[in-house]
């Protein structure tokens, strides 16, 4: 506390410094830069092994809590929450890979993800080839090279609904000693749980289902926590190498947590995609109702699918809980509690029907988002999917008809009668 005759200016800044001890309910939003040292000793112990607070770029009390429950909810023995999706999927893939090394990435990925790969990472040295059969353990087998360092695909793809069978492709990474990193974002850990399949890590773009709200971006990575140093050491030297300045090897400070633990020190810290204590707060209080969310909108999302597939003027839909899907058995077996509320459909009229489509819906929402507790409608060919060949669009089944849906918590009935009415708006236009 300032003394009762400080000056003005000084009073301003120090007269509210005293903190109430108090235990709240709701996780507190700590919105600080950084956290005052007890002492010198004090100091000197946070830099030297990092324990306790410091700065919210290295750790943030608010943040820590969201990751103890993303940690939990995905199975692993640590999470990273970071800036956005993004930043996930960049910190993980910059926490095994480096400059000389190689990836193998699933096809069906995210297309800002498949843009890092082909257009940021490249030029750090990091090479990447493209699985396109994700469910063929040898086409994955026969791309790894003594310089692979990770194979990475999304459990639920976007656009075909292609489904990842997490511990067959697993299998393969463990053979290798290179851990799969799998993107769950359109399956949550309510719906699957990757580590409990093989997975060594998990990203997600927290901005999707885990929040739920559409209000902020967030990221998040979880790991395994069982990298051997002793069998895969060699692969990753980084985490079992003494640091600078002879510090201790991650590995030998932190066993099988060493993954996390070097992008936590290392990675995420120093590219700085530190999130906002605000935005962990609400991407945590997302959380709390995530589970509600999946089971409505997948249970609405079956419905609409089933409904679309229905209609003349619907030439495909692209949904894995549809017996028709190519990986139908395998998303049952894998994906018992709902295939996820993301997938896509074709117009027969093609892009003239798809324009009327998304100027015409009203409960549905036309914008570029997944996973909000809203409707969503996007049409991929000349957004998301603008950059790939037409060859390309086709292979990953966006054609000038396909749109994309994520299906919210709304009425089932009233989603429907939304399509309903935009169908028949169509038909008196043609007629
Ligand atoms: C599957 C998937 N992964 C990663 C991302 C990137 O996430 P963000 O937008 O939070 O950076 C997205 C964004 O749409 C996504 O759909």
């Amino acid at each position: 506390m300032p003394a009762p005759n400080a000056s003005f200016a000084t009073r301003a800044i120090h007269a509210a410094r005293r903190v109430e001890a108090s235990s709240p309910r709701a996780t507190p939003i700590h919105l600080t830069a950084g956290f005052t040292f007890d002492d010198f000793d004090h100091a000197a112990e946070h830099f030297g092994d990092g324990t306790g607070f410091g700065y919210s770029r290295t750790g943030n009390p608010t943040v820590r809590a969201v990751e103890h429950s993303l940690a939990a909810l995905e199975s692993g023995s640590d999470a990273l929450l970071v800036a956005s999706g993004q930043a996930a999927v960049v910190t993980a893939l910059l926490t095994v890979a480096g400059a000389g090394d190689h990836v193998i990435s699933s096809t069906h990925i995210y297309e800002g993800s498949r843009g890092l790969l082909l257009d940021n990472l490249s030029r750090l040295g990091v090479e990447t080839d493209f699985v396109d059969d994700i469910a063929d353990p040898d086409a994955w087998r026969a791309l790894i090279r003594p310089n692979t360092r990770a194979l990475f695909a999304e459990s639920i793809a976007n656009a075909r609904n292609d489904i990842l069978d997490v511990s067959s492709i697993a299998a393969v990474a463990d053979e290798a000693g290179i851990p799969l990193i799998v993107d769950n974002t359109l399956a949550t850990p309510y719906l699957l749980r990757p580590l409990e399949h093989g997975a060594a890590m998990v990203v997600h773009s927290a901005s999707k289902f885990l929040a739920g709200h559409g209000s902020v971006l967030g990221g998040v990575l979880v790991d395994y926590g069982r990298s051997d140093a002793a069998r895969t050491g060699h692969l990753y030297p980084h985490l079992v190498l003494p640091g600078r300045g002879g510090v201790p090897s991650v590995a030998s400070r932190h066993a099988g947590a060493a993954r996390i633990a070097y992008a936590r020190e290392s990675v995420a810290p120093r590219f700085g995609p530190t999130p906002s204590p605000l935005n962990a707060f609400l991407i945590g209080q997302g959380v709390e109702t995530l589970g509600l969310r999946m089971e409505r909108q997948s249970r609405n999302a079956l419905e609409v699918a089933r409904w679309l597939e229905s209609r003349d003027e619907v030439a495909s839909v692209d949904y894995a809980g549809l017996p028709s899907h190519p990986h139908h058995a395998l998303a049952t077996r894998l994906l018992p509690d709902g295939f996820g509320a993301v997938f896509t459909f074709t117009l027969r009229g093609g892009e003239p029907a798809a324009r009327q489509f998304v100027e015409r819906v009203d409960v549905i929402t036309h914008m570029t988002h997944i996973g909000d507790v809203r409707s969503l409608v996007l049409h991929p060919a000349t957004t998301s999917h603008a950059v790939r060949t037409d060859a390309e669009r086709h292979a990953h089944g966006v054609l000038p008809g396909t749109l994309r849906l994520s299906i919210g918590i709304e009425d089932v009935d009233d989603i429907v009668a939304d399509l309903s009415r935009v169908f028949a708006a169509a038909r008196e236009v043609v007629s």
